[in-house]
């Protein structure tokens, strides 16, 4: 018989009860040690008393009113971020794959009033994630994601992951965009190098292509600065971000420049919750505290430490770890194990990591983790590792 949650999930048998800064309770009261962040959403840990005022302040006076009105709250997120970015504008939703669904339609509609309506391909890469609606399962096109989904959407086109000549080659006519995620998250991991980034962006503006970048999991403070591609001194056209922004409330945003959002007049896309009050209290709460250059130097420092601990970990492990991979505190650990084992090792010390693609499990702390918390972190990290070994033998 099916369970009454749809069973699309392989879920490990815990149950969280509480959750406060990096540590999580669970039903039967173990406290374990979050490296995960629900998958790099809890950047300020669980239960941050800021969010939880914004959260609860705001719960009191209104919930949701509707985009057909003025939201002030979601003005004032919008205005923080186009302070603190690229962008000229934003629109908000509820989730990173809605967030692609509009830098789709938004790169499209772009060429469309340009009277380029043949522009409609997009370029993206092998490994990416750009979340599970039919246009975000198209973009990456791997059979495990669109196996019986099909038709697809038509428009992309998938190119290896850190090969120049194959993009070069897949450019038409046609190509509007270029998607891409400034360190692959689901797929291992696998951050673009600075100059790489620096060369796509001169690349698209040679060959009249708009860069779209998919920050939805690097973004928001997680590599140590704002926006990951800050790194690489470029800025894209247009960005989607979620996860981090709303701090573990359902949040997203697509960032643009005021060129490529031109398509995007009156009635050309809307959403009921995207923006509502709620959301909007707790992102700008995640961003006045996140967007703050002392924050973002306290991540690096964190960063700094917890990769150093890592390399170590790795060398004490040869049998079980190949190597440190990531940026910031979004951190992969490649495996020469299942990396599934990894995490379930884990677990069994109390402290989580996530799985990903390429045999990596990842790191993505809160990223106000203490130092003393990276080190017990560690502690049994190196303890799982150890178990492992140990049942190797
Ligand atoms: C890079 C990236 N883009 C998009 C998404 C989809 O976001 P959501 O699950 O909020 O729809 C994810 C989710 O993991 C992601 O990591």
């Amino acid at each position: 018989m099916i369970s009454s949650v749809l069973p699309t999930y392989n879920r490990a048998p815990l149950q969280f009860t509480k959750g406060e800064g990096s540590w999580l309770t669970t039903a039967d009261g173990r406290r374990m040690l979050d490296l995960g962040s629900g998958i790099a959403v809890n950047v300020l840990g669980h239960a941050h008393p800021a969010l939880v005022d914004a959260l609860t302040s705001q719960a009191q006076n209104l919930w949701h009113v509707s985009n057909l009105y003025d939201i002030p709250q979601q003005q004032a997120l919008a205005d923080k971020l186009v302070e603190n970015s690229f962008a000229d504008t934003v629109f908000f939703t509820n989730s990173g794959t809605e967030a692609c669904e509009l830098a789709v339609k938004m790169a499209r509609k772009y060429w469309h009033d340009k009277g380029a309506p043949e522009k409609t391909d997009i370029i993206t890469f092998e490994g990416a994630f750009h979340g599970r609606s039919s246009a975000a399962i198209a973009a990456v096109n791997t059979p495990k994601m669109v196996e019986g989904f099909g038709p697809l959407l038509p428009g992309f086109v998938q190119v290896p992951w850190a090969n120049t000549d194959a993009l070069k080659a897949a450019i038409t006519e046609n190509t509007g965009a270029i998607l891409i995620e400034p360190v692959q998250g689901e797929g291992g991991i696998r951050a673009v190098p600075d100059h790489c980034l620096k060369a796509l962006r001169e690349f698209c503006d040679e060959n009249k292509i708009l860069l779209i970048l998919d920050e939805v999991q690097c973004g928001v403070g997680r590599t140590g600065k704002l926006f990951a591609h800050e790194w690489a001194g470029i800025t894209p056209d247009i960005m989607m971000v979620a996860k981090g922004i709303g701090g573990g409330f359902p949040l997203g945003a697509v960032l643009a420049t005021q060129k490529a959002a031109s398509g995007m007049v009156v009635g050309t896309h809307g959403s009921t919750y995207g923006g509502n009050p709620l959301g909007c209290a707790v992102g700008k709460a995640v961003l006045d505290i996140v967007a703050e250059p002392e924050f973002l130097a306290g991540v690096n420092a964190r960063a700094g430490l917890l990769r150093q601990k890592l390399e170590g970990l790795v060398a004490a492990h040869p049998n079980i770890f190949e190597e440190v991979r990531g940026s910031g505190l979004m951190v992969g650990l490649r495996c020469k194990i299942p990396a599934g084992d990894v995490v379930q090792a884990g677990y069994d010390n109390d402290v989580i990591t996530v799985p990903a693609a390429d045999n990596v499990a990842r790191l993505l702390p809160a990223l106000n983790i203490t130092a003393a918390e990276i080190d017990e972190a560690l502690t049994r990290l190196d303890a799982a590792a150890t178990t492992l070994e140990e049942s190797a033998v």
